[in-house]
């Protein structure tokens, strides 16, 4: 009697730990994506110093803002990298919105429409693609 009672808390609890554990253990990385694309833009979480060397981001010219909102249209294909600062970024035609911050390297198609909100002060880098 005893001795069942012990197994089949046992067989309970040790895979609630288990499975305790393993959701604590699991980096936050893989539950989101490291790159991933909405609504056509391309954001790439945290890319690594070589992928910015290779990139050269530190030689594109730099934008600083306060906080602000705005309707912006990319004339162009623009990749930036975001150093500082949090931005609500809404298209056009109640497509939906999203946020990005630092550390996001970020790629709006030409031609996209939005509204861009500055959330957090935001220093970033930008290359246009000509
Ligand atoms: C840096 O990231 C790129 C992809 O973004 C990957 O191909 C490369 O292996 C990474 N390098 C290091 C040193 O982690
Ligand atoms: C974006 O706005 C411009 C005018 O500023 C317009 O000519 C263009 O068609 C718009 N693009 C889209 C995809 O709505």
């Amino acid at each position: 009697m005893k001795f069942s009672v012990l197994r089949l808390s046992l067989g309970i609890v040790v895979p609630l730990v288990f499975s305790l554990l393993f959701v604590k253990l699991m980096p936050k990385e893989t539950a989101m994506p490291k790159t991933y694309e909405i609504f056509g833009v391309k954001i790439h979480k945290n890319p690594n110093q070589s992928k910015l060397t290779e990139l050269g981001v530190t030689t594109w010219p730099k934008h600083e803002s306060g906080p602000t909102k705005i309707p912006w249209s990319f004339k162009a294909e623009e990749t930036m990298y975001l150093v500082e600062g949090k931005v609500k970024v809404t298209v056009e035609g109640s497509v939906g919105s999203f946020e990005i911050g630092a550390g996001d390297l970020v790629v709006f198609p030409k031609g996209m429409n939005i509204t861009w909100e500055v959330i957090e002060a935001l220093k970033k880098h930008y290359s246009l693609k000509k």
